[in-house]
């Protein structure tokens, strides 16, 4: 092409910007229009209105725009529209996605005027991690150093631990990161992530971090549906998060659902399988290996040390991806993400498979005992895969339960933070601490 052609066609460009702006301008002074109509202390965001708008755009696309760009230059006017309408002159401005999060609150950890508790809110492990971590605590590191830049030793003995490959192992501080490094590299603003309506509760808050919209999966009896996952699929679709078994339901989907699931799933969409419990479920048609990962190229499969392993504190987590997304996440990874420090310990806590067996044989058990005696009080539970048992109730009981537990120093999970306030969930502890909490239930029954 000569430059003068190029020229002709730039210049035709500019007068179709033109008009563009001016439309623009156009929308805008409707839009301000619109907004002195409503109530703003209800919120200006009309989200069904926004998707018949977008269904109708897709429809009418004939251009070679794809579809995902449609959805996604019109989202970004729905966010000009909204701060026109709110009226923000603020100086800082942030993503409309952002000022929705509620901040992440998890459990609490301390109750007033107790020193003793038992905390049974955030299904850490509590019985700890490995003995043999104690020593090294003296270890002598050079704590002048930078850690190993992605963690390639201990990237190694989870590579020989799991019989996978060590260079599509990315390590994240926590597998929260995990899960942030998902969606930051495969979603824009204005993208669409879909996770189950009772999924983990970073989900939502990680697609508002990107400007993504969650899209929520239907659950039946607390499980989520496959078919539902695949419904909410649009061409904005950009990742999947299925945490299995889900916190805070506990179910699973089986390897099966799961094979059914991605072969429906189009290959450009990532489906991140959140394992966070993974060790915690023993049953034969759990998918608990990385053979999905060789499968399809779109999955991410996560991990972490903060459950089983009894190492919340020190942040431990890893995903495992084919190797063509693993370089993507390792260009999203901050380069000193995890420390020496935690890097070591969860080398030693993995050689110690005899604590994890001790671990699980005695979550299992106690778990057991819990749900005979939720039996026996006529609690209704949703079957529980995982380190806890959720349990569904009417919102005044479970209001009434959990301040009782707190009275008597037990800390446990209401659900309020997961649209669920009729529900609890409660981490396995030891027998002791099960014990207690089964009289407070006994009043309550
Ligand atoms: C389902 C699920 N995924 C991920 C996490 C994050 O764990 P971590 O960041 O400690 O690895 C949790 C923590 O509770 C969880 O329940």
């Amino acid at each position: 092409m000569s430059d003068k052609e190029l020229k002709e066609l730039r210049d035709q460009i500019n007068d179709l910007d033109n008009k563009i702006v001016d439309l623009i301008d156009l929308r805008s002074n409707i839009v301000t229009s619109i907004g002195k109509l409503k109530d703003k202390t209800k919120g200006v965001i009309d989200e069904s209105r926004e998707q018949e708008v977008l269904n109708r755009l897709i429809h009418l696309s004939k251009g070679k725009y794809s579809k995902d760009t449609i959805i996604r230059i019109w989202r970004e006017l729905f966010e000009a529209s909204s701060k026109l309408q709110l009226g923000n002159n603020s100086n800082i401005l942030t993503k409309r996605s952002i000022e929705s999060i509620n901040v992440y609150k998890g459990g609490i950890a301390k109750i007033d005027g107790k020193n003793k508790i038992v905390k049974l809110s955030s299904n850490e492990n509590p019985f700890g991690p490995s003995d043999k971590i104690l020593s090294p605590l003296n270890h002598k590191f050079d704590l002048h150093r930078y850690p190993e830049i992605s963690g390639i030793t201990l990237r190694s003995e989870l590579a020989k631990f799991h019989n996978i490959n060590a260079e599509q192992i990315v390590l994240g501080c926590g597998s929260d990161e995990n899960l942030l490094f998902a969606a930051l590299s495969f979603c824009q603003p204005g993208d669409e992530i879909i996770h189950a309506h009772h999924g983990f509760e970073m989900y939502p808050i990680i697609s508002k971090v990107v400007g993504a919209v969650s899209k929520l999966a239907k659950e039946e009896n607390y499980k989520v549906s496959v078919q539902s996952i695949c419904d909410q699929i649009t061409p904005a679709t950009k990742l999947i998060y299925i945490a299995n078994p889900n916190n805070p339901t506990g179910s699973y989907l089986t390897k099966k659902d799961l094979r059914e699931l991605i072969s429906k799933v189009p290959n450009h969409i990532i489906v991140v399988i959140d394992g966070a419990y993974a060790e915690y479920v023993q049953e034969a048609d759990y998918d608990c290996d990385f053979s999905l990962v060789k499968e399809f190229e779109n999955v991410i499969c996560t991990r972490t040390f903060s459950k089983v392993y009894g190492l919340a504190g020190i942040r431990l987590g890893w995903c495992y991806s084919s190797i063509k997304v693993a370089n993507i996440l390792n260009k999203v990874k901050g380069p000193f993400n995890t420390n020496s420090f935690a890097q070591h310990l969860a080398m030693i806590a993995l050689k110690d498979q005899d604590h994890i067996k001790k671990v699980l044989n005695t979550n299992k058990e106690n778990k057991i005992w819990f749900e005979k005696e939720l039996e026996r009080m006529k609690y209704k539970y949703i079957q529980s895969f995982a380190n806890f048992v959720f349990i569904e109730l009417t919102e005044l009981k479970a209001n009434n339960i959990a301040s009782n537990l707190l009275e008597n120093g037990i800390i446990i999970r209401q659900l309020n933070s997961y649209q669920l306030p009729h529900c609890l969930r409660i981490t396995i502890g030891s027998l002791d601490d099960m014990k207690k909490i089964v009289s407070v239930l006994e009043k309550h029954k």
